[in-house]
C-alpha cells in the first residue's frame, strides 16, 4: 500500500465488494501498522475483510465516521487524536470504555453505533504473555493522561497489591485515583498518587516496584519522566519497565536497561488490542483462529 496515494487515507467501503471493510482513524495515520496486523488476522481466521485507513481533518471525526459506516463499513479503529469523538459518537459505550474515558473500537449493531476500548486489555494480555505478573505485583504507573487512564480499570482487575499512579503534576493524578477508588478497593488494591519528583525520595517511594509502565508523552521527544534519583529507587534487577511508545528504546527504557532491569516497547500492546477489536467484529469464535504472538514476532522481524 502507498502511503502518499491519497485514495489509502479515504477508504470508502462501496469500493470493495464482497469483503467487510474496516479501517483505522487518526490523524496522522499513514504510519500505522494497524491494517497490517489486521491483514494477518483475517489471513489467519480466513475471513473475508479488508481494512484500510481513514484520516480524518481534525473536526471532522464525526462526519468521516457516519460517512463510512453509511457506506457500508463494518467497524473503525479509533487512534490519536479522535478517541474522544469516537467515544461522543456512539450511541452505546462499553463500561469499560467509560471508565477508560476513550473509545478505540466502533461497530454497528442494529444501526447503532457501538463504542469500546481494548486498550488496556491488550496491554493486559501482552504483559501476561510475557510472563509478568500482575497478581499481588507492585505497579508504578508513570503518567496521568489519557494513554494512562485507559489501562488502568483492566490492571486493577489484575489484583495487585498496589498501583502507583506518578505524574509531573499532582492534580490529574489525584483525580484518577478518585475515579478508580471503588474499582481499587472492590479488587483488593491499594491505589495511590505521586508526583515524579516524590519518586526521588526514599520516604514518599520507600519501595521499587516489580513492574514500571511509562503512559507519558516524554518519549515522544526522546525524553525520560524520570531522574536518576528516581530510577535508582524505584527499579531492581527484577523489575520490569515497560514503554506504551513502540519502535525504539525510549530513554526511559534505557535507564531501566542501566538498571538491570528488563524491558518492553508498547508493539505488543497495539497487537493485542487489534486482536480484542478483531474478535468484537468478528465474533469470539475465532479466537483459537488467530495468533497476535505470531503477528507479533513477524511485525518485529
Ligand atoms: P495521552 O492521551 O497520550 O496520555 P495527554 O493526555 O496529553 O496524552 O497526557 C500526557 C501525559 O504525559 C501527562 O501525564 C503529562 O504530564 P502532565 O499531566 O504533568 O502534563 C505527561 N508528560 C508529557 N511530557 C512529559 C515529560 N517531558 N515529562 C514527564 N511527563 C510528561
Amino acid at each position: 500500500m502507498n502511503p502518499d496515494n491519497s485514495s489509502d487515507l479515504h477508504t470508502d467501503p462501496s469500493q470493495y465488494p464482497g469483503l467487510d471493510v474496516y479501517a483505522v482513524a487518526g490523524n496522522p495515520i499513514s504510519h500505522s501498522k494497524s491494517p497490517l496486523i489486521h491483514e494477518q488476522f483475517a489471513k489467519q481466521a480466513k475471513q473475508a475483510m479488508y481494512y484500510g485507513r481513514l484520516q480524518p481533518e481534525l473536526g471532522s471525526f464525526a462526519q468521516a465516521a457516519n460517512t463510512f459506516f453509511a457506506a457500508g463499513g463494518k467497524g473503525l479503529n479509533v487512534t490519536v487524536p479522535f478517541k474522544l469523538d469516537a467515544q461522543a459518537l456512539a450511541a452505546v459505550v462499553s463500561p469499560r470504555a467509560q471508565l477508560a474515558g476513550a473509545v478505540n473500537t466502533l461497530w454497528c449493531e442494529d444501526g447503532k453505533i457501538i463504542g469500546d476500548n481494548t486498550d488496556g486489555a491488550g496491554l493486559v494480555r501482552d504483559l501476561l504473555a510475557q510472563g509478568i505478573a500482575l497478581h499481588s505485583a507492585r505497579i508504578l504507573l508513570l503518567g496521568a493522561g489519557g494513554a494512562a487512564r485507559g489501562v488502568i480499570g483492566p490492571l486493577l482487575e489484575r489484583s495487585p497489591k498496589c498501583i502507583v499512579i506518578a505524574n509531573r503534576s499532582p492534580a490529574k493524578a489525584d483525580e484518577l485515583v478518585k475515579l478508580f477508588a471503588n474499582l481499587a478497593a472492590a479488587n483488593e488494591v491499594s491505589l495511590e498518587s505521586r508526583t515524579l519528583a516524590d519518586l526521588e525520595d526514599s520516604e514518599k517511594s520507600p519501595y521499587p516496584f516489580e513492574l514500571v509502565i511509562n503512559a507519558t508523552a516524554a518519549g515522544l521527544s526522546d525524553a525520560s519522566p524520570l531522574s536518576r534519583l528516581a530510577v535508582n529507587n524505584i527499579f531492581t534487577p527484577s523489575s520490569f519497565a515497560y514503554d506504551m511508545v513502540y519502535g525504539k528504546t525510549t530513554a526511559f527504557m534505557q535507564q531501566a536497561l542501566q538498571r538491570g532491569a528488563r524491558i518492553s516497547d508498547g508493539l505488543g500492546m497495539l497487537v493485542e488490542q487489534a486482536a480484542d477489536a478483531f474478535l468484537l467484529w468478528r465474533g469470539a469464535q475465532l479466537a483459537s483462529a488467530i495468533d497476535p504472538r505470531a503477528v507479533l514476532s513477524q511485525l518485529r522481524s
